[in-house]
């Protein structure tokens, strides 16, 4: 954080990673405002932060308000927070969530669900901060996406597409707004070990356990930490791990570099890492034909 005195608005930060997120910023002196629905969860998660305060300025306010619907409704009431605690100086759009279930297996229903959550619940308090960070010529907006929002796998195809989503929105509303100063990251965790992680691997496809098990969990407060670096200093990309790295480097296409060096080694490595990102491919699809074949052993219905 580059001054004490910044506001921060969290969508999902009662839990997981945006509440790690809210942490990290109110440990480095940052106003904080947490946005979730439940509301018994929200004043759980204000006591918590409320712990790391480094000075006696220094509150945590709750907004519950449902991201993802009626967007009038969401962007008054952020604005209404706006005019009590100040303009925000950081947005961090991190309401979310998953299924993990095979394409016919979803309802129409769930598509359209968690495109509203995970993609108009970034639009909608975008939205109500920007014509402000605009006029002040001041601000960063973090869309937290996810590594199932650079490749596509198994079980995600709900998911993945809601997160893919944000890197275009994301791309595109940089190359709007970066004469005003303001700087947009999107990031890609990792599994992270959430309570939204753990009740979505309670349901988990045979497959997806299997391809996830070829990485570490991570921690919500190291990805937290990661992620606000990242925005503070400006990048387009925020990725975590060796592999979040790597798989950066094979997805970024025509994303904006960090700085010339960046770039270079982008394009060094891009052939390398292409070959490896083949290898991962390949096992991912025999992960695939053996847990068939294994169902059809065991007389399974797949
Ligand atoms: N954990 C992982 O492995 C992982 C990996 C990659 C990316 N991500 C992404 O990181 C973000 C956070 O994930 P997490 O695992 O930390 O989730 P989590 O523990 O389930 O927390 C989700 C947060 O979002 C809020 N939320 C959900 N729907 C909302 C809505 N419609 N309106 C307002 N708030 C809403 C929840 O509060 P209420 O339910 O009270 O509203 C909660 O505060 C998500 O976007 C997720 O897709 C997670």
């Amino acid at each position: 954080m580059s001054t004490l005195e910044e506001r921060l608005l969290v969508t999902g930060g009662s839990s997981g990673i945006g509440k790690s997120i809210a942490i990290e910023c109110f440990k480095q002196g940052a106003f904080i405002t947490i946005i979730a629905r439940n509301e018994n969860r929200l004043m759980k998660a204000k006591q918590e932060i409320e712990k790391f305060s480094v000075n006696d300025k220094q509150v945590v306010h709750t907004v519950s308000v449902d991201v993802s619907k009626d967007c009038t409704y969401v962007e008054k009431v952020l604005k209404q927070a706006q005019e009590k605690l100040g303009p925000v100086d950081m947005l961090v759009n991190c309401a979310g969530t998953s299924v993990n279930a095979k394409f016919e297996e979803l309802d129409a229903g769930r598509f359209e669900q968690l495109m509203a959550v995970n993609y108009l619940g970034s639009v909608y308090p975008t939205r109500a901060v920007i014509t402000t960070m605009k006029e002040r010529r001041l601000g960063r907006i973090v869309f937290v996406s996810s590594q199932a929002g650079q490749v596509g796998l198994f079980g995600y195809t709900a998911y993945s597409a809601t997160k893919f989503a944000l890197r275009g929105l994301a791309e595109a509303l940089q190359m709007e707004v970066k004469p005003y100063n303001i700087y947009i990251t999107v990031a890609y965790p990792p599994d992270t070990d959430t309570p939204g992680f753990q009740e979505e691997t309670r349901h988990k496809l045979l497959e997806t356990k299997m391809i996830s098990e070829a990485s570490s969990i991570c921690q919500p407060d190291h990805v937290a930490r990661i992620i606000v670096k990242d925005a503070t200093q400006g990048k387009f990309s925020s990725a975590i791990g060796v592999d979040g790295h790597l798989l950066a480097i094979l997805t970024s296409g025509m994303s904006p570099a960090f700085s010339i060096a960046d770039a270079f080694a982008g394009i060094i490595c891009m052939g390398l890492f292409r070959f490896i990102g083949l290898y991962f491919l390949t096992s991912f699809n025999s992960i695939v034909l053996r847990c068939m074949v294994q169902k059809e052993k065991s007389g399974k219905k797949d």
